[in-house]
């Protein structure tokens, strides 16, 4: 995705015009508005190798994987869910009517038992969901969100897939597959990595202001679970 930067349109002079062939609208990649490196990663090899191997196991504690629960339950989340970056577990406490799952692991997927359809896709050699326009009621990304290395196409595609009035949910806590991680979030405190999603919904657009909660009791022991969402809004009249 290419975002046009709307604050260099016509009235800024000669220097503006014809930019891009575009008559002064220049498109601005939102990933190039972080800091050098941001995406990098120390393993920069295929994902499709690090997911070989099943890992059927959870990657937060109970604590963390009940207030993952609780929050799809707050939220209301029925209907139509697809889970991205997702394994053998949703941590839904009630079942959405239909769950379709998208990870990198068949094997994984195979073994989500409240899922209906399952798609192995790597979303960091193409950003584009495999689905319709408007298919789901609410998209969901646990744990997952720190692997993306063109996190605002994913989120665009997203807002795509999604009904209007939609909601995205990314929860994460402070463990990661560290190679595989971009550095940007490495480098970040848990507070700023809260910062740094919620900035992925505003710099993609199209989303309501995000919402950032701790959702487990601060300075308790255990796995931290943060929580950053929000939903799509509805297309402007006219
Ligand atoms: C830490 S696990 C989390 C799994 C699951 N969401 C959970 O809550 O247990 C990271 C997951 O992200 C998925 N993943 C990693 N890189 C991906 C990519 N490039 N495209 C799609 N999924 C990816 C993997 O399949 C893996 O299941």
């Amino acid at each position: 995705m290419r975002c046009v930067d709307r604050t260099h349109k016509s009235g800024q002079g000669d220097a503006a015009a014809g930019i891009d062939g575009h008559d002064g609208w220049m498109s601005i990649d939102p990933h190039d508005t972080f800091p050098a490196g941001f995406f990098r990663r120390t393993d920069e090899s295929p994902d499709d190798r690090f997911y070989v191997p099943d890992r059927l196991l959870t990657h937060i504690d109970d604590r963390a994987i009940a207030a993952v629960g609780a929050l799809y339950t707050e939220l209301g989340l029925t209907g139509g869910v697809l889970d991205i970056m997702s394994s053998w577990i949703s941590h839904f406490e009630s079942p959405p009517e239909e769950l379709v799952v998208l990870g990198m692991n068949e094997h994984e997927l195979a073994s989500n038992q409240v899922a209906a359809e399952r798609v192995v896709h790597d979303l960091n050699v193409d950003p584009r969901l495999p689905f319709e326009d408007g298919r789901f009621d609410a998209v969901t990304c646990c744990v997952s969100v720190d692997y993306l290395v063109r996190p605002i196409d994913v989120f665009a595609d997203v807002l795509r897939v999604l009904r209007p009035g939609g909601v995205f949910v990314c929860t994460f806590s402070n463990r990661c597959f560290p190679t595989k991680a971009v550095q940007g979030w490495l480098a970040n405190s848990e507070p700023a990595r809260c910062r740094i999603v919620a900035e992925y919904f505003r710099r993609c657009g199209g989303w309501t202001e995000p919402t950032v909660q701790l959702r487990t009791p601060e300075g308790t022991r255990g796995d931290p679970l943060y929580a950053v969402w929000a939903f799509s809004e509805p297309e402007p009249a006219g």
